[in-house]
């Protein structure tokens, strides 16, 4: 059990399927009075029913007052976990683009315009973004999506370091492939790179639960990716090398 959950409100976006989905319901057997948000209402709907929480359906970048009146006036952790799995260059077209850098970063930014004037009065308040094993290294054949989930993970470095003292925390989840919808459609370079080692939602709620615990701003639900992340920063060319080989072992596939 971990005490800060206990009868804490909780907001998760994105919460309709897959990774939030499994994070409301761990919160809520925490003991957690859980917002369930989603784009998809009938699934954002379906899950608060099952955990007995609320549901607010709509984009994620706009729920903050409707979370909070649900939970009576406070949330205390906010869970950005809405996310976009869009592959592609930059051939990609400018709106695909935006909408990556729309509901990957700047959802957590609006969400903490309005979360942080409330957290800092009191003293309190935690903000998890999942971001991805993305945005500390790249997926090959996604460029908005290791590029937004970079800056996922810049702005919650940036809202720890300049928040810590005043009593916010912040985690960045960052797992790499997990078993979800978001998977299933990432094509033969999720099937490469991602399904191999592919663990299932609940294990990154756990991994969560963990982080919380341990008041770890970096949560890794695959350990390995913290040593890519070393190797990337220690010896950048071997890994853009090592990175490449699978690149190339993509395009010999298709
Ligand atoms: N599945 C993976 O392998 C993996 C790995 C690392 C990180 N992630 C990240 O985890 C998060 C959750 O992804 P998932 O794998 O559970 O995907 P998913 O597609 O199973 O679930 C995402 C949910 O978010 C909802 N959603 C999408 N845009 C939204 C918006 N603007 N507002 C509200 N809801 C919205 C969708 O309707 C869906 O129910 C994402 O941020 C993703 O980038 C996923």
């Amino acid at each position: 059990m971990v005490e800060v959950l206990r009868d804490a409100g909780v907001v998760v976006t994105g919460a309709g399927g897959g990774i939030g989905a499994a994070l409301a319901r761990r919160f809520a057997d925490e003991g957690a009075r859980v917002v369930v948000n989603d784009l998809d209402a009938g699934a954002a709907e379906q899950v608060a029913a099952e955990i007995g929480g609320t549901a607010v359906a709509g984009d994620a970048s706009g729920i903050v007052a409707e979370a909070r009146e649900a939970l009576g006036g406070t949330i205390d952790i906010f869970c950005a976990n809405a996310g976009v799995g869009t592959g592609g260059g930059p051939e990609t077209d400018d709106e695909v683009w935006l909408q990556a850098w729309d509901v990957n970063v700047m959802a957590h930014v609006r969400a903490t315009r309005e979360l942080l004037p409330q957290w800092l009065d009191r003293g309190s308040g935690r903000f998890i973004a999942t971001v991805s094993a993305a945005g500390l290294l790249t997926m090959i054949g996604a460029a908005p999506y290791s590029v937004t989930k970079h800056g996922a993970l810049a702005f919650a470095e940036w809202l720890a370091l300049t928040y810590r003292h005043r009593g916010i925390r912040v985690h960045a989840v960052c797992p790499q492939g997990v078993r979800t919808d978001m998977l299933r459609a990432s094509g033969a370079a999720g099937e490469l790179v991602l399904a191999p080692t592919a663990i299932e939602p609940e294990e990154v709620a756990e991994a969560v639960l963990q982080g919380i615990a341990d008041e770890r701003f970096l949560i890794l639900p695959h350990p390995e990716a913290g040593k890519y992340y070393a190797a990337r920063a220690t010896d950048t060319d071997r890994w853009i090398d090592s990175m490449n080989r699978l690149q190339q072992k993509l395009e010999h596939s298709g």
